[in-house]
């Protein structure tokens, strides 16, 4: 089966259908999407910034993973799944963008930064996160984080602007 076939069997799916015939589904769905983000990459910016020392110095590091992390893991679940339901509603054009695979490509790269973060930062914040400024290696990190889920935000955006020209 083809990408494109496994496109069309998504979009013709009840899911799919269901998603784009109904008022209300798509744009809750999207808002959602939204709101996943707000709690995901929103509440990341905070760690990040921080990370990078330009932002509640005065927080120790430690602090702000060990409260905002649930909720920002929480946020991510809630993004991807809505995104998911997004792509099957509208698969047989998203399918044919480039920008969706740019923004796959660079979810995977800070997917990549984040867990090599917490492998060797994140899971012994105790060790280092009460100090106010930070190691760079822990900088970089920050700011990696920051500019690759910017790409993704940006990717997004552009599905629904290019998706309806
Ligand atoms: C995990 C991080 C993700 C972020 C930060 C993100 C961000 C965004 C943003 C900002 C938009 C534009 C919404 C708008 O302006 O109306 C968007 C749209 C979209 N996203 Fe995501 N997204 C993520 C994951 C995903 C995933 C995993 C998928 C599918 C596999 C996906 C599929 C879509 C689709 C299809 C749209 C366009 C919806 C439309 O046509 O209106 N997203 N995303």
């Amino acid at each position: 089966m083809s990408l494109i076939e496994f496109a069309q069997l998504l979009y013709d799916s009840e899911m799919g259908t269901a998603l784009r015939e109904s008022i209300y589904a798509f744009p809750i769905v999207e808002g959602l999407h939204l709101i996943g983000l707000a709690f995901s990459f929103g509440l990341l910016m905070f760690i990040d910034l921080r990370l990078l020392g330009v932002f509640l110095e005065s927080e120790p590091a430690q602090e702000l993973l060990h409260s905002l992390r649930p909720w920002l893991l929480v946020g991510f679940v809630v993004t991807v799944i809505t995104g998911i339901l997004l792509f099957i509603a509208t698969a047989t054009k998203v399918i044919l963008l480039p920008v969706f695979y740019i923004k796959l490509g660079f979810i995977v790269l800070a997917g990549i930064n984040a867990v090599v973060f917490e492998l060797k930062w994140g899971r012994n914040v105790d060790d280092w996160g009460a100090q106010s400024v930070l190691p760079n290696s822990i900088k970089y990190a920050g700011l990696a984080s920051l500019v690759l889920w910017s790409v993704v935000i940006i990717a997004g955006r552009l599905i629904p602007y290019l998706n309806y020209e």
